[in-house]
Formats: C-alpha cells, structure tokens, sequence
C-alpha cells in the first residue's frame, strides 16, 4: 500500500505493536474507527485480532473492505474470457493493458478536458487521466454485469486509488495541483496487485466513528487515530473520494479551482477545534471495551491534558500511560539532512488506558 494520507501510520507499525505486547493485550476483538488507508486495521487482523475497520470518507471503506474484510483472495472466473487467468494479477494485467479511454477524470482533472482546462486543472496527464478512466469504467462494467462479486470489485477501487495517487501531480494532498508536471506524474498509471491478509471475522464500513462504536458492542481494543488538525480530509482527498464511489449515478457538482465536490456530509467534529473534545469525550464514552489506545499528534487540537483526563475518567487511572515515538515527517524539498532532521523531528504519542 503505497498511499500519500495525512496521518497514515504505516512507519509507525512498530511502535504500536510494541505497545500492545508490552501492555499484555492479547489478540481479540479490535475496532479502528478512523482507518483511513487501513494500514493499522490491516496489521491488527495480521496481529490476530478480529478488527471492525471504518471511516466517514468512501475510499476509507474502500480500503477497509479490500485489506480488512475481504478474507481470502477474491477469484475473477467470470471474466476470464478477458483477463485468461481468475487470479487478482490477471484481473490487474487485463485493466493495465486497457487503451485510454477519455472520460470523466479526462474531462475534469486533467488539462485536456474542456472544464479542467477552463479551470487550468493538472491533477493528472491527459493519458493517465483517460486511463484512469478506462480502468474505472472497466471495473464499473464488470461490476454492474454481475461477472465480479464484491470483493473483487472493492479490491481493484483499492488498487486503482492508490494507483492514481502515485500519478497524481500532487505534493501528497488534492487541495492543490502543481502548475507543472512532477515527475511521478508522467509516469503511467500501473494497478498492482497487493498481498491479501487472511483474516477471520473482519468487517468494514463507513461510519461515523461514534456510531461505529455504538454498533460494536462489547470488544477488547480500541484503536482511536483521529484527524489532529482542521484540514478536512473530505476537503483534501476529494479525488479519491470520487474515484470510490464513481460518477455513474447522476450528475455531480463541483466547485472552485480544484473541482471540490459537496462534502457536507463528510465534515468532521475532529478537525473542528471548538468541537473535537466533545466528540472525544462522547467518543470515549460510548466504547465498551478494555483497552483504549489512541495516536495523536503532538501538535494536535486536543490538549494533552483533556487526553488525558478523559482517558483517566474512563478507565484505571495507574493504568494511563503516554507512549512516545521519534518521527521524522516525511518532506520533499532539498534541506540539508542536518536541518530537515532539527526542524522535522516531531514525536508521534500512543495514549493508553486500560478498564
Ligand atoms: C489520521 S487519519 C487515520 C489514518 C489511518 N490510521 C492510516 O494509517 O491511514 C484520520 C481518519 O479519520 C477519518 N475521519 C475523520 N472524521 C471522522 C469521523 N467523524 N468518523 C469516522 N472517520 C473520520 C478521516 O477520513 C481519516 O481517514
């Protein structure tokens, strides 16, 4: 998995799974109610726990459904007259030898179309724009006849987004477009075919967190890795977004420089700072588990002490423990390795309490 996400937790693996060992949680049920690209939710069902993985944005329960839920690799016999093998590879191979196709993304995101031009639109070349394209639609159609079952068709959204990010002529967000073509973005579009996690019991979902742990029930871990900022991911990855749940429904507004579209029900009480702490306290709360583990930055919108003051007035308060990591943000520009490495170390903070 290879996806440009704010707050994506993939280097900090480790750090997690050290802390898990090192409190004696021992594998059960999990529920990751921010997953985003699912990379913990991902490790945690590696890890042996039966994980409840979900997220308000589409694409995060697209990602979910592919690396959590889906359990054993997901077979494409009924399209085999095309792709000459039913393996996920072939299912790949077929999509990444599809001609472009212009379509939508063409239209909107790349300066070729009439609107992106209008709006000066670079988010991807016209060629791998009119290929994304064709591979969307490519899925749609196998999708909507029936010849591929849900988990196929979750698994190559999953592949095709994370594909079209590392083409996307971005700096990691889709609030901007660079006004000149980056490298990674002239490269073709390549899906690749990722490594299914067999799991048991693993669910997906797109939810607010809150109700997310309304519907889990009784469950042992609690993973909390909420937005720690006011950036709207709704606001920020509106290309992916769109890429997961398609244009084949009815018209779609967009706005602005950057074709936004209506995000209104994808907002979030985390990134809002006069909001985020109720819903952190009405979060905490209404979970019915044993043990609470939450990543939060340091430079976060939640003080440090309503963290820790909501976590100890739900839980064994000798219990509470703060966990740091050395984390050094990723940056693109060309600083000396001496003064990335001052003006970037951040820590990364796990905050635990157990019930
Ligand atoms: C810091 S990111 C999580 C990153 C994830 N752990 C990973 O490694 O990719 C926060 C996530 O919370 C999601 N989110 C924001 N508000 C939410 C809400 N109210 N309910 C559910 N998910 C929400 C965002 O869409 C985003 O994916």
């Amino acid at each position: 998995m290879t996806v440009r996400y704010i707050g994506n937790k993939t280097r900090l693996l480790d750090f997690i799974r050290r802390v898990i060992r090192s409190r004696g949680i021992r594998p059960g049920r999990a529920v990751d109610p921010f997953s985003g690209t699912a990379s913990v939710a991902r490790a945690l069902k590696r890890w042996q726990f039966s994980t409840a993985a979900s997220d308000i944005m589409e694409y995060g329960y697209v990602f979910a459904r592919a690396y959590v839920e889906v359990t054993a690799p997901p077979t494409f016999a009924g399209v085999v007259a095309e792709t000459r093998g039913a393996h996920l590879r072939d299912a790949v191979a077929t999509l990444n030898r599809l001609p472009p196709m212009p379509g939508f993304m063409h239209e909107h995101y790349s300066p070729a179309g009439s609107i992106g031009a209008a709006h000066g639109r670079m988010y991807f070349t016209p060629r791998n724009a009119a290929r994304i394209d064709a591979v969307r639609d490519g899925i749609e159609r196998w999708h909507r006849s029936g010849r591929i079952d849900l988990d196929a068709y979750h698994t190559l959204l999953a592949s095709l987004i994370e594909a079209a990010d590392r083409v996307a002529n971005t700096t990691g967000v889709y609030a901007a477009f660079v006004k000149s073509w980056q490298s990674n973005a002239l490269r073709p579009l390549q899906l690749r075919a990722e490594r299914m996690v067999r799991g048991n019991g693993c669910t997906a979902a797109r939810a607010d967190a809150i109700d997310a742990i309304r519907t889990a029930g009784e469950f042992d871990l609690l993973y909390l890795d909420p937005p720690y900022n006011s950036r709207q991911y709704a606001g920020y990855y509106h290309i992916p977004e769109l890429l997961a749940r398609g244009w084949y429904d009815g018209d779609i507004a967009m706005r602005g420089k950057t074709g936004l579209i209506d995000d209104t029900d994808r907002r979030s009480d985390w990134s809002s700072r006069r909001r985020c702490e109720t819903a952190f306290e009405a979060l905490v709360g209404a979970a019915d588990c044993r043990h609470i583990m939450m990543s939060y930055n340091a430079e976060g919108i939640i003080s440090e002490s309503t963290i820790e003051r909501v976590l100890k007035d739900n839980g064994r308060r000798t219990t509470y423990r703060r966990y740091r990591q050395h984390y050094r943000r990723y940056r693109s520009d060309s600083d000396s390795e001496a003064r990335r490495y001052s003006a970037d170390a951040v820590y990364e903070y796990l905050y635990c309490i157990s019930r």
